[in-house]
């Protein structure tokens, strides 16, 4: 009996186990694969220039989080998250897995990208640590940018966070960029806000460098 259980969990864990899942998704799409099926679905250059922001932040914090050898798939996450907002934008990640699994993407990219409209739209919790930055920093991206467009710069090589905190508490500011699914993030990662700004500010600055996604 000990030993069917101890089977089971094996298959269990193997099955779910996010690593074994990333492999597959590393050999099944790249990144300019990835962005190649986003801009199927959507035509706005709005939609595709916050895909390839939210792409390329993912990636930095792969990095910066200790997951530099899944960055492409943290990256392929980050661009496909809002795959169904243009066409769809009543059903937000509820239409996605279809449109995803209609690509041969795998589950776990699905419910990466489904969790992100955790409390919003679904019930699925961002659980590991790529799910809660995409969730923490999808929003904040708009919120910096917008922030960083109001200075002679209009980058954010120069933006400081205070400046993006000041804008955060401004609630008409911006108004769009969810403060309430920020701050959850923040809380869901155990960091204090000003801590998660400052890194999506870094990333930001290494999404200004490098805009050549595919
Ligand atoms: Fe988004």
């Amino acid at each position: 009996m000990e030993l069917i259980r101890e089977v089971l969990s094996f298959f269990i864990r193997d099955r779910f186990y996010i690593n074994n899942l990333e492999v597959k998704v590393r050999k099944t799409i790249s990144v300019k694969e990835a962005w190649e099926i986003f801009n199927r679905y959507n035509k706005e250059p709005f939609h595709r220039q916050h895909a390839e922001t939210v792409a390329l932040v993912m990636r930095w914090f792969a990095e910066d989080q200790g997951f530099g050898e899944e960055s492409d798939y943290w990256a392929v996450v980050g661009l496909l998250h809002d795959i169904d907002f243009e066409e769809y934008p009543q059903e937000h990640c509820r239409k996605a897995p279809e449109l995803l699994r209609a690509n041969n993407l795998g589950d776990d990219v699905i419910r990466a990208v489904v969790s992100h409209g955790y409390g919003i739209t679904v019930d699925v919790r961002p659980e590991h640590q790529m799910e809660k930055i995409l969730y923490a920093a999808d929003e904040l991206t708009g919120l910096i940018w917008a922030v960083a467009l109001m200075r002679p710069s209009k980058s954010v090589a120069d933006l400081e966070t205070k400046s993006v905190r000041k804008k955060f508490k401004t609630l008409n500011f911006a108004a769009g960029c969810s403060r309430e699914v920020i701050s959850q993030g923040a809380v869901a990662l155990g960091w204090e806000l000003d801590f998660l700004i400052e890194k999506t500010i870094e990333a930001m600055r290494f999404w200004e460098k490098n805009r050549e996604l595919a």
